[in-house]
């Protein structure tokens, strides 16, 4: 039977040491690090995620403000508000929930957020450096959280591991492999046209699933003893949540495997805080404002 790696608890000792530095702050009277999340329109999933980031906020004693747009907003109008942001010095970072209106430009949304306060790691700029391995980027939440999960189990070095990932999001699958990629792992992504992704995922140590399809990995397509990541939240008929993965089932053969909630989900929110928490640092270093 797998061990169940908690996110939850990962992110509460991730939270503890940030809540601590910003604790400092308030003690010294300076300015405290601050995130903006812009929400648009009604969507319950984002609306629910977006409460998620401010609580967390809350919790750790960081600002945050929430911009919630009507959808009838145009991409003008969402323009001029993120340069507002851009030059506002009180803010460290900025996030724009996706998904956006389909009236929307999401890769020219994304881009108009400065390179220095896009703490979701998703402008070109920080993809680019990203890969290059150069530390002054911002890494993508969920795949930085997901390796996170990977070191607190030990799998810090991944060397000789194939790892699959079921997904090619840019926000998550893609990032994914690369992170992987950078741990030594080998790696193979899957997605909406492969030909037959259990001959792939039956063949991997780790398994990294981000589709969107509730219970969709099954146990016969897992390899006895593997990692399971589950990147997934659906909500199911009955309100209740679960994963990409058919979790009472893979727990049965996998060595490792992440619930949900409280998998990945915590771990994407607590590297948004780290992030947010490095964008002000960086700043503060600079010496000058962003
Ligand atoms: N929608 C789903 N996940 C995310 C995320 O990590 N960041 C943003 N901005 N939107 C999302």
């Amino acid at each position: 039977m797998a061990t169940v790696i908690y996110g939850s608890e990962v992110s509460a000792s991730i939270k503890s040491e940030l809540k601590k530095h910003v604790e400092q702050l308030h003690n010294m009277k300076k300015r405290i690090p601050k995130l903006v999340v812009i929400l648009i329109g009604n969507h319950p999933a984002s609306m629910s995620y977006v409460k998620g980031k401010q609580k967390a906020c809350e919790q750790i004693g960081m600002l945050q403000e929430v911009l919630h747009f009507n959808e009838t907003i145009t991409q003008n109008q969402l323009i001029k508000q993120i340069e507002v942001l851009n030059n506002d010095h009180t803010v460290d970072g900025i996030l724009v929930q996706l998904p956006l209106p389909k009236h929307l430009n999401e890769q020219q949304v994304l881009q108009t957020i400065s390179y220095k306060k896009d703490v979701d790691g998703f402008h070109p700029y920080n993809i680019g450096k990203a890969v290059l391995q150069e530390k002054d980027t911002f890494l993508s939440c969920t795949p930085k959280g997901v390796m996170r999960l990977l070191e607190s189990i030990g799998y810090d070095d991944l060397s000789g591991l194939h790892a699959v990932v079921v997904g090619r999001s840019n926000i998550v699958g893609k990032p994914m492999a690369q992170l992987l990629l950078q741990k030594n792992a080998t790696i193979t992504v899957c997605h909406s046209k492969t030909k037959d992704i259990s001959m792939y995922t039956k063949h991997a140590d780790i398994v990294v699933v981000a589709v969107g399809k509730a219970k969709f990995i099954k146990k016969e397509w897992i390899k006895k003893g593997a990692i399971v990541i589950d990147v997934g939240i659906n909500r199911l008929e009955d309100d209740t949540l679960c994963g990409d993965v058919d979790f009472e089932e893979v727990k049965q053969i996998a060595s490792y495997i992440t619930p949900v909630p409280k998998g990945v989900g915590p771990m994407t929110i607590a590297m948004l805080l780290e992030n947010t928490w490095e964008s002000y640092k960086r700043t503060n270093e600079e010496g000058e404002f962003k």
